[in-house]
This record gives C-alpha cells, sequence and structure tokens, in this order.
C-alpha cells in the first residue's frame, strides 16, 4: 500500500465521538507538525487548558525518549499528546509516563491485543514494541504542565517498521483497525486512570502501583539496563518500587533503577 492510499483521520466523526465520550478533553487533528509534543507544550505556555489533545497525520520532527528521533509514515498511526496540569504532589509525577503506558495497554487489550508495558512505558504486543511514550514538563504561567505524547504503529508494513523490534496492529491482526475508534478508546483509558490517580489519594496511588504490576512484562524477567550514565546493570527485574523505579536483583543485590533502557534478555 502507498501512504496515498491510507485513510485520513475523519475529523468530523472524531469531533463527535470526543464530545460525546471525552468529556473535558478537545480534540485538535493537523495535518502536518514538527513534534505534537512541540505544539501542545507551545500552547500550554500560552494557556491551554488541561485536556487539549492534538493528534497530526505525520510530524517532521518527532521525539522520543532519551532524545532520539522518532517516526513514523503519515498516517500509519496514531502520533498525539495530551496536556495535562496535574494537583498531585511534584514527586508522584514520575509516575505519569507509567500511568499512560497502563492505560494505553488496557485500552489495547480491550481491543483484542495482548498487550503489555516493558518498564518503563513501551507497550509491546508478545516481545515487540507497538507504541512509545514520552511525557514531558513544561513550565507555564499556571504553573507546570505535563505533555503526554503517544506514538502508536497501527498500519505500518514489516518493511516500514523503525527496528526489527517493533510491530504494527495491522501485522499483529491482519487489519488495520479504524483510527477513530482506537485513539477515542486510547484517550477514554488514559483520562479514566488519570483521574482516579489523581481523586485516589493514596489508594488510587497503590491501585495504579498494582495495575502497573500486573501489565508489567518485565517483572520476573532477566534484564540488561542500560543507565543514562553510560553504565550497564545485568540482573533480574524483581519488583517495581513505590516510586515507580524498576528494581533489579543484581550480583550486589537489588538496585532501584529510576531511568535507561531495558532490554529483556532470553530465554523467559
Ligand atoms: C519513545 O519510545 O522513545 C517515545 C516515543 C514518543 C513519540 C511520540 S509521537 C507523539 C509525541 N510527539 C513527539 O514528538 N513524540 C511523542
Amino acid at each position: 500500500m502507498d501512504a496515498g492510499a491510507r485513510p485520513p483521520l475523519d475529523g468530523t466523526r472524531l469531533a463527535a465521538a470526543a464530545a460525546d465520550r471525552l468529556p473535558g478533553m478537545g480534540v485538535e487533528v493537523a495535518e502536518e507538525v514538527t513534534s505534537t509534543n512541540a505544539v501542545v507544550a507551545e500552547r500550554a505556555r500560552a494557556g491551554a487548558p488541561e485536556g487539549l489533545v492534538v493528534v497530526a497525520e505525520h510530524q517532521t520532527a518527532g521525539r522520543g525518549r532519551l532524545d532520539r528521533s522518532w517516526q513514523m509514515p503519515a498516517r500509519a498511526g496514531l502520533v498525539f499528546s495530551v496536556l495535562l496540569r496535574p494537583s498531585v504532589p511534584a514527586r508522584s509525577w514520575p509516575w505519569l509516563p507509567l500511568l499512560t503506558g497502563c492505560a494505553l495497554g488496557a485500552a489495547l487489550r480491550a481491543d483484542g491485543y495482548a498487550a503489555g508495558v516493558k518498564w518503563p512505558n513501551d507497550v509491546l504486543i508478545g516481545e515487540r514494541k507497538v507504541a512509545g511514550i514520552l511525557v514531558e514538563r513544561v513550565e507555564t504561567p499556571a504553573g507546570a504542565a505535563a505533555v503526554v505524547g503517544v506514538g502508536l504503529n497501527v498500519d505500518l508494513r514489516a518493511e516500514e517498521l523503525p527496528v526489527p523490534t517493533a510491530t504494527s496492529l495491522a501485522l499483529e491482526s491482519g487489519a488495520a483497525p479504524d483510527r477513530v475508534e482506537l485513539l477515542v478508546g486510547l484517550l477514554a483509558s488514559l483520562r479514566a486512570a488519570y483521574d482516579r490517580w489523581q481523586a485516589g489519594g493514596e489508594r488510587g496511588q497503590a491501585e495504579l502501583l498494582a495495575a502497573y504490576r500486573a501489565a508489567c512484562v518485565t517483572l520476573g524477567r532477566d534484564v540488561r539496563v542500560e543507565l543514562p550514565g553510560g553504565g550497564v546493570l545485568l540482573g533480574r527485574a524483581s519488583g517495581i518500587d513505590p516510586d515507580g523505579r524498576l528494581v533489579v536483583a543484581g550480583p550486589d543485590g537489588p538496585v532501584p533503577v529510576g531511568a535507561g533502557d531495558v532490554v529483556h534478555v532470553r530465554p523467559v
């Protein structure tokens, strides 16, 4: 299939579905932007309210975790960013990317995909990455805000995947799902998880930790963690601590890891 054959997002149907099923969220569709995270950050600084969603058919300068770039053919996926203005204490913010991965995984499982989360927030189907998440903090006149960016591979063919360890929903199921329905389901799941977390105090935090542990396919695996400082840690992923860090049982005992690239070492 050439890119031109991929159907555009139906903005009218999306607006109607959003008005019905996404109260408090304003969804905007753009044909091409540099990065939806950059656009939403700019809008946040200009005073946009929580719940703004910008979805783009194509990004020319998409950003990934750890200063990487993120590319996808036009209309082949869902590429969007959500503006949140969390009221929970700043020490809880590191949970936002994990919450997002958990919520996306739940929405995909509800649609029949065997989705899980690789710590911290890659969404996998089986062993293959289907979605990435980049959460960025933005200082705005109304206080700090969070931009939650999601890139989901929907209709990529095998030769279009960025790496051989990635996948797309179409490759997994044999057919490309309707992107409007998919997007609304993902946003509704994210919004519900976020609202529960915001309203739930310690109970909400404990429930999120339990839900994340249940969805996290890294737990129990032998892992190789490439740490931001350049070091490497090898061990068994033995837990998620209350701060959302991955606990790796290495040669010198358990080590909590707050950031890094995790590779699941085979065999399971
Ligand atoms: C990763 O796995 O490295 C995270 C990728 C996040 C990509 C999304 S696409 C929408 C949003 N805008 C960006 O520039 N990046 C995020």
